[in-house]
């Protein structure tokens, strides 16, 4: 099998050494809590642990100060030293217009669809499912063409996402497992951590040679599961299969029942999509006669839990919000792709505040347009201010539904962490959890954002006034920025994009 023919080596468990990062760290540790931390040194392990932070409140401007004073106080509270010559240390502090922020992790993309990118504007769900979407998936099923193709398109997804800073993301390949196990070799060839989704489905009526039978499903998610035990290094979440029925209307009851349970069987987490477009729900409904709602019929299968990712999530009832807030499920908000097949507006503010529902992003790839976790933040935003808009001023529901900055900052990060339960491993910069980073550069080269001087945090300022700078060059960053301002990216504390 061409997957195997070739060691597959890690990326991200290259040796390294124990690294000093100094600069500005930016995160967003909780939905309410941007946490922008200047002159600020992270000490990160071989292991590629953040191992020790230190803010540097008294400036100390000497860099050999500095990094003694760093090891000091970071051995008073280690037992396993370090010493000066252990260490590589690199200075970003001197520059204000870059900053470290948490990779992104994108919670829901489909690997498979991503030649399709741009195609298909303002298709509704069904119809664009059938004339675009299973026509190039089943193309991964091709037995003469399939691996090429698959590993074409794959490394390209893989290569791009990265190099947006997405240094984590929940993938739905195809239903065919050859090409879904070398999806998982290339996670780990390209050091990306991912969740490896083989799309489950078994009733396609209106695309038929693109399904497959229950007992092939679990005989394939089950040679899935093994594979990636044995290629994932030990002791890392590099890679992890995922349980992925594709959404109910391609799914038998006894397959989504039979999905339910190996999640449970195997401890694994679940993705799939729920009420993304008014066609779609109702074809569930004609389906699933006995269930209450869409939600039901995941839930009466075993389906919703705290690993469970619901994409899409536009038009919930309250009954449904209720027992997805209830089971902890998380969403993925998929903004770019529900403007795009014009599948609606999901209420993301109440979502998070009424009903405590974590919230993360997914591109959706290729329902969505673009690849970008940066432009999700972004469009997310755009699309609350839409709703906000549009509210009818008759209802009870006074309360501003904008999204602020932070909250989709945070949604881009930790909210998509929770989501794919990796809350303490990545996600934010805290002590123990992985260093999963891009470095932000706002006057990179070729940059779109121009930056003026007094945009710049400097010495002389404030801490307050510098805050609101740095807010400023947020919005600069989200509004104006892209892939070209994310210089650097690391996986698992490896450098796995450098563009500088
Ligand atoms: N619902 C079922 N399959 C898909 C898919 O591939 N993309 C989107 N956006 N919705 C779906
Ligand atoms: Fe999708």
């Amino acid at each position: 099998m061409p997957e195997s023919t070739e060691p597959i080596t890690p990326k991200a468990i290259d040796p390294i050494k124990y690294t000093i990062f100094y600069g500005t760290f930016i995160h967003t540790p909780t939905l309410s809590n941007l946490e922008i931390n200047l002159f600020t040194l992270v000490g990160i392990d071989q292991n590629g642990t953040i191992d020790f932070i230190y803010k540097n409140n008294n400036q100390i401007t000497n860099e050999d100060e500095l990094k003694k004073t760093f090891i000091r106080k970071r051995n008073e509270s280690n037992n396993n030293k370090i010493e000066l010559q252990d260490i590589t240390f690199i200075n970003y502090s001197k520059d204000l217009s870059k900053f470290f922020f948490p990779g992104f992790i994108d919670t829901h993309i489909h690997a498979s669809q991503y030649p399709n990118i741009g195609v298909g504007l303002g298709v509704p769900l069904l119809d664009w499912l059938k004339e675009y979407t299973y026509p190039v998936e089943n193309e991964f099923s091709s037995p003469v063409t399939k691996f090429e193709f698959a590993k074409l398109i794959y490394s390209k997804v893989i290569a791009r996402t990265l190099s947006n800073g997405t240094t984590c993301a929940s993938y739905f390949t195809t239903i065919d497992l050859d090409t879904t196990k070398l999806f998982a070799d290339l996670l780990l060839t390209y050091g990306q951590r991912g969740f490896v989704g083989k799309v489950c489905m078994d009733h396609n009526d209106v695309y038929e040679e693109y399904e497959e039978s229950e007992s092939d499903c679990i005989q394939s998610m089950n040679e899935l599961i093994n594979y990636c035990n044995e290629i994932n290094p030990k002791s890392e979440n590099l890679i992890k299969p995922i349980i992925t029925p594709r959404f109910a209307p391609v799914c038998s009851s006894s397959l989504l029942n039979t999905l339910g349970s190996m999640s449970k069987k195997y401890n694994l987490p679940i993705q799939t999509h729920i009420s993304e477009n008014l066609e779609e729900i109702k074809l569930v409904k004609k389906l699933f006669p006995e269930s209450e709602g869409y939600a039901e019929v995941y839930n009466e299968a075993g389906l919703l839990n705290n690993r469970t990712i619901l994409a899409h999530a536009i038009h919930l009832t309250k009954k449904e919000s209720n027992l997805i807030s209830e089971k902890q499920c998380s969403i993925s908000h998929c903004p770019t792709s529900n403007t795009f097949i014009s599948s609606g507006e999901a209420p993301i503010y109440k979502y998070l505040n009424k009903y405590n529902i974590n919230v993360s992003l997914g591109t959706d790839v290729s329902g969505g347009f673009d690849s970008s976790i940066l432009q999700m933040i972004k469009f997310s935003i755009l699309v609350s201010h839409h709703l906000s808009m549009k509210k009818n001023k008759s209802t009870d529901e006074e309360e501003d539904v904008r999204l602020s900055l932070s909250t989709a900052l945070y949604m881009a990060t930790m909210g998509g962490a929770k989501a794919v339960g990796l809350q303490d491993k990545i996600g934010s910069f805290d002590i123990g959890k992985k260093f999963d980073a891009q470095l932000i550069d706002l006057s990179s080269k070729n940059s779109n954002i121009d930056i003026f001087n007094w945009h710049i945090p400097n010495f002389k300022d404030n801490e307050e006034e510098n805050f609101k700078k740095i807010k400023d060059l947020l919005g600069k960053w989200v509004f104006s920025g892209d892939d070209r301002n994310t210089t650097k990216v690391w996986c698992n504390g490896r450098l796995v994009i450098d563009k500088s």
